[in-house]
């Protein structure tokens, strides 16, 4: 019996504990959702191109589903700041406000991303270079995962559903630092030794991620 009151306050201050954490997560939920939504409304002009919840099926258009939002958010603002360069993008992002960029990173970054077009044939040295670098080049699977499936929490983005063309483009703006904003200076030295060869490889490799 002694024991039992003993123990009562202390379970009560545990349980008012545990319930307001569970209400600090759902309010976090409840936000996150409002966030999400409001970005698919923000986000119809994007499907155009970049096809339905952010999986292209165009090599042109980068697929953006399930890319980390930070990730997304950063490359949003430095197309509108003109930190990444691109004419198409730039006009996208222009007159978005940070925002409208949030909401639509929480909701690309919320969706499925899918592989729609895997190619078949991809490259031994791609596939070597990839998984397990050289000397002066980073493995990226250490980085972008051995599926290619990126990493979230670290804001690492996902390689799958890349086509071969943006990714060699991507690479060679990174090699000649065309490409800022962002994380892009954690890209610079990894591919500063890479030859044109090497690059068009590793974007075969990249290809075949399913
Ligand atoms: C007319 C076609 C078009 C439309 C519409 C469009 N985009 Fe893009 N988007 C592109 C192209 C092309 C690229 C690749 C640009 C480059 O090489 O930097 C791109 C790249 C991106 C990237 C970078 C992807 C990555 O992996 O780094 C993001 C993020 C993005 N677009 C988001 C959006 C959003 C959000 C919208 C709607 C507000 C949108 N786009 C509308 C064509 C388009
Ligand atoms: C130390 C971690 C790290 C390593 C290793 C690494 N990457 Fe990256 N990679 C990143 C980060 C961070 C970004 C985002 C940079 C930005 O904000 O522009 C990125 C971006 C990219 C992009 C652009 C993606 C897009 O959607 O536009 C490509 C392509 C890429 N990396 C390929 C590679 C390849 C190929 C290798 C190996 C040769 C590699 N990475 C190694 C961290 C890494």
């Amino acid at each position: 019996m002694k024991t039992a009151t003993r123990s009562m306050p202390h379970r009560g201050r545990f349980t008012t504990g545990l319930i307001l954490g569970l209400s600090l997560v759902a309010g976090a939920a409840q936000a996150d959702e409002a966030s999400v939504k409001a970005g698919r409304e923000a986000a119809q002009a994007c499907a155009a191109c970049h096809g339905d919840n952010g999986n292209s099926n165009n090599p042109a258009f980068p697929s953006i589903a399930g890319q980390p939002a930070g990730y997304l958010a950063t490359q949003l603002r430095a197309y509108r700041d003109g930190t990444r360069e691109n004419a198409i993008m730039s006009g996208q992002a222009a007159n978005l406000s940070d925002e409208q960029i949030r909401d639509i990173a929480a909701y690309y970054a919320a969706q499925e991303r899918k592989v729609l077009n895997p190619a078949d044939e991809g490259s031994t040295l791609g596939s070597q270079l990839y998984h397990h670098g050289r000397d002066g080049v980073v493995a990226c699977a250490a980085c972008h995962g051995a599926e290619g499936r990126g990493n979230q929490p670290a804001g690492f983005p996902a390689m799958r559903g890349l086509s071969p063309d943006y990714t060699a483009q991507s690479l060679k703006d990174y090699r000649r630092q065309a490409r800022k904003g962002g994380k892009a200076e954690i890209m610079y030295p990894v591919v500063a030794d890479l030859s044109d060869e090497e690059i068009e490889a590793l974007a075969a490799h990249i290809a075949t991620f399913e």
